[in-house]
């Protein structure tokens, strides 16, 4: 069989055939089938490449299905088709400050003393908006402390297993552009404190690049494929490949606190969510946000025929963005800020089939070696990339829920190198977050004219996990004068 199944979660390349010192042929199956697909272009510059770079090129296009590659680029014209005005409806919303939390809040706690809950980070994306050279994760972020992103993640993550006396699996998925470099600065960093046997890497899928006009695969190199990862939704293809969606749930694991590496300010595993999820028995949950206005660049999490969807924002057409109900506020308010826990057992059920989730058509600019072999640098989109996104499988559970927090709280992602959703805006809203676990302690912080914290404040998951957390361990006759870190 020469097309392996899509999604190859091998993150370096291996030797596929014995060649030993025989000069490397193309199998003469993979040749026709490249001239069916009329794709026979990448073995250009066979002749000329050593035989590792064969190797390499040999097993990019044995893990690549090339018929589904030519069905995605016939659909590429085709229009995300929205469902009729009328069955699109505003989710049932738990509010943030529900009457019942405290329940709720104990039995997440539960869950977590008895060791069911895994978190997992999806940290595979190129972080190209950035324009950071290491993976997004890597990234200093922490106002004062200058902690990576990984590492307020696993400091999260390593005080959840103390309070809770039971460590959590901490699940890190990466891509082949993330992989070794998110390995080597969790390993020199001896994994920011975790049992190394509780941190567990696994690397998603990649997908090639189609040239835009033609449809042709596009190479990075003459003897390699240009391949990105398969966007966040790879990440169930990846769990069952890599075996560990079986290992965990052998171990008791059964709900995965899914989130995305860009946001610190995350409350992993939030016991409240989860007691929430649990008494619900629900199979998906999904955080919401308030939008902050009709084309806010969230998905919209909507109700379609029952079932929870979410709509991108660029698709949802400007009638139903802009409409409001009787009291003036958006009638589809929520959005998606990736904050989801999924049951173990619907993981099973939906990764059952190969080709889960659909794929995104995204047009890009994607450097590519041209017939000449000089590497072009396109100023306008010409490729076709290929993803597939988590949140596609929200409509397939049978049984669901939403549960309202802020952005304030909860959500501020690190996407641009500047203005919204950068640096600034990202340390900004730690130092916020931090002055308003203050100010629940008792303590004020200066504040400029605005209202705003006029000096940088941080509080390092180890020191408090939450507010409450945080006013029964911090010194309320403190006085704040300058920027002040809680470690
Ligand atoms: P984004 O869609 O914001 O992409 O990912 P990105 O890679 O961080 O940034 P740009 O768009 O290239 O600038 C949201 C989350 O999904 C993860 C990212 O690592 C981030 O946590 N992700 C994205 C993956 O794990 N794999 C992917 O293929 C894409």
């Amino acid at each position: 069989m020469i097309a392996a199944p899509f999604g190859n979660v091998v993150c370096s390349f291996t030797v596929v055939a014995p060649f030993g010192n025989v000069k490397m042929m193309v199998p003469e199956e993979l040749r026709r089938k490249l001239q069916h697909y009329r794709q026979e272009h990448v073995l250009a510059w066979w002749d000329r490449l050593e035989d590792t770079e064969r190797r390499q090129l040999m097993d990019q296009l044995l893990s690549i299905d090339l018929e589904r590659l030519a069905q995605l680029y016939a659909e590429r014209d085709r229009i995300f088709s929205v469902p009729d005005p009328s069955q699109i409806k505003p989710p049932p919303v738990v509010p943030a400050d529900a009457p019942d939390n405290a329940a709720m809040r104990m039995a997440g706690e539960e869950a977590l003393r008895r060791g069911e809950v895994a978190a997992l980070v999806v940290a595979g994306g190129q972080g190209s908006r950035l324009d950071f050279e290491h993976p997004k994760g890597m990234y200093p972020i922490g106002p004062i402390s200058r902690k990576s992103l990984f590492q307020i993640h696993a400091e999260k993550v390593l005080a959840l297993g103390r309070r809770y006396g039971k460590q959590l699996p901490f699940l890190i998925m990466t891509s082949p552009a993330t992989d070794a470099e998110t390995r080597s600065f969790f390993a020199e960093r001896a994994y920011f404190g975790l049992p190394k046997e509780e941190v567990f890497f696994f690397c998603q899928g990649t997908m090639p690049a189609l040239d835009l006009a033609t449809g042709k695969l596009l190479l990075e190199a003459p003897g390699r494929l240009f391949l990105s990862p398969d966007g966040h939704g790879g990440v169930l293809t990846a769990l069952r490949k890599s075996g560990l969606l079986e290992q965990l749930r052998r171990r008791g694991i059964r709900h995965l606190f899914y989130f995305q590496v860009d946001n610190p300010l995350v409350k992993v595993a939030d016991p409240v969510f989860l007691g929430r999820h649990l008494s619900q028995r629900s199979e998906a949950s999904s955080k919401i946000v308030p939008k902050q206005g009709p084309k806010d660049r969230l998905g919209n999490l909507v109700v379609v025929e029952g079932r929870c969807t979410i709509i991108e924002y660029s698709d949802l057409p400007d009638s139903l963005a802009n409409e409001r109900d009787a009291n003036g506020q958006l009638r589809l308010w929520a959005g998606n800020p990736a904050i989801h826990i999924f049951d173990l057992d619907f993981l099973a059920r939906v990764t059952e089939g190969a080709g889960l989730l659909p794929f995104h058509i995204a047009r890009k600019k994607v450097p590519y070696l041209d017939d000449k072999g000089q590497v072009v640098r396109p100023q306008k989109e010409n490729a076709l990339k290929f993803e597939r996104f988590i949140f596609d499988v929200l409509p397939l559970a049978e049984r669901w829920l939403v549960m309202e927090t802020s952005r304030r709280e909860e959500f501020a992602p690190l996407k641009n190198a500047e203005g919204e959703d950068s640096p600034q805006t990202v340390q900004g809203a730690l130092t916020n977050l931090a002055a308003d676990w203050l100010t629940r302690a008792g303590i004020e912080a200066p504040r400029t004219a605005n209202g705003e914290p006029a000096v940088a404040l941080e509080i390092s998951p180890l020191f408090a996990l939450d507010a409450d957390e945080f006013a029964a361990r911090v010194d309320r006759s403190l006085r704040i004068t300058t920027a002040m870190y809680f470690e």
